[in-house]
């Protein structure tokens, strides 16, 4: 459909006039023609991440300008292209990164301010303009929507397990909880060797963490010094690193379970953000506290590889219809999810 200005309309969900997800609108944009360096993207799927819920609450970036479009993750067809750009060709199946001006080294701050889902607009839309360099191409035995599942969460992972530490092979990984970050680090870890200790709230969960290998499961509601627990299990030796998602009220057991000289990967603050602190442990221990903020296109790339190389399938629990954007919202916030929760736009 076009406007009388010969402007492609789209249906997106916005945030139009107040944060919250009761404010969430299924409304129609029009979208001008890929400007010089800009490609269209006709979206496929995307996959939603907890930072989508903050965005929309108000409570990630409370000062971000209404009306925008949540999601960061993405994947489609490239429907048109703009002047100057040979990166990708009409007809490509391609994903948004995460920060489409991030290509490589560390972040500066405009690149996380320029997240797609939040000051820029998002992938909750049936079509998006983006710049290529913010593109890559997906691996091919991926599905649309498992592809999907890929810019936030499993380049997180990736990004925390290789670039900024070095897991290899017979080293431990601690990883909480199964939401998508979480899992994917679950899925790397084994790619790449070590072996897996891993948390939830839910024994039902802690079942299908074994399934996906994970070499011991704790319940983190049932143990509460899970830390300790975790300790033991490596023989008082303590794990390698630790995918921190918990935040305030997790750090603490981390750092009883981290090994000396071993890093924990900040990733999230599920449980909140301030919190006492001993330090000395961390100084004494010589331990890493590593803040992760998602990765760049080259961490994406070189992510795709290994994917590609194992043929690893990304764990997707749910589905949703473009239509239903708010149930799966609902749902992801329920926490009842393993994995990834995915919309299915075309
Ligand atoms: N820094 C970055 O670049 C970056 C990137 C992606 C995500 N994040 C952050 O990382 C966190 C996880 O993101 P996600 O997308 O993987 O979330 P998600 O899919 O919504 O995962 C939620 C899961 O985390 C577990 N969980 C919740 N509270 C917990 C706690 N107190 N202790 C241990 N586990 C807990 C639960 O697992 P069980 O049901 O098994 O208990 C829950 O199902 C969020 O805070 C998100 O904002 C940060």
């Amino acid at each position: 459909m076009s406007d009388v200005d010969g402007r492609e309309v789209v249906k997106v969900w916005e945030v139009r006039n107040r944060f919250g997800l009761d404010f969430l609108e299924l409304a129609e944009r029009s979208i001008d023609p890929p400007g010089a360096g800009e490609v269209r993207v006709a979206l496929r799927a995307a996959s939603l991440n907890y930072r989508d819920l903050m965005m929309i609450r108000g409570q990630y970036d409370p000062r971000i300008p209404l009306p925008f479009v949540p999601a960061s993750d993405g994947v489609g067809e490239v429907t048109e292209i703009g002047a100057g750009v040979s990166r990708v060709h009409v007809g490509d199946r391609v994903a948004c990164i995460f920060s489409p001006t991030w290509i490589s080294g560390d972040p500066e701050r405009e690149y996380i301010r320029q997240g797609l889902g939040g000051r820029r607009d998002g992938t909750l839309a049936r079509a998006i303009n983006v710049p290529a360099e913010g593109l890559v191409h997906v691996p091919e035995h991926l599905s649309d929507v498992e592809a999907a599942s890929l810019p936030c969460a499993a380049v997180t992972a990736w990004t925390a397990l290789t670039r900024l530490a070095s897991l290899t092979a017979g080293d431990i990984l601690l990883v909480q909880g199964t939401g998508g970050v979480s899992i994917f680090a679950l899925q790397f870890a084994r790619l790449l060797g070590a072996r897996v200790i891993a948390t939830s709230s839910s024994d039902d969960k802690r079942k299908r963490l074994s399934e996906l290998g994970a070499w011991a499961t704790i319940n983190y509601r049932v143990d509460p010094v899970w830390g300790k627990t975790a300790l033991e299990l490596t023989g008082g030796r303590g794990v390698d690193q630790v995918i921190e998602v918990g935040g305030a009220q997790t750090l603490s057991q981390s750092l009883k379970a981290i090994r000396p000289g071993g890093t924990i990967s900040l990733i999230g603050v599920l449980s909140g953000s301030s919190g006492e602190l001993g330090l000395t442990q961390i100084l004494m221990r010589q331990i890493r506290v590593q803040g992760v903020v998602v990765g760049n296109r080259t961490d994406f790339e070189n992510m795709n590889r290994a994917i590609a190389a194992h043929e690893l399938r990304p764990l997707v629990d749910r589905v949703f219809p473009f239509e239903e954007v708010p149930k799966a919202l609902d749902y992801l916030k329920s926490g009842a999810h393993f994995g990834k929760v995915c919309i299915r736009i075309a």
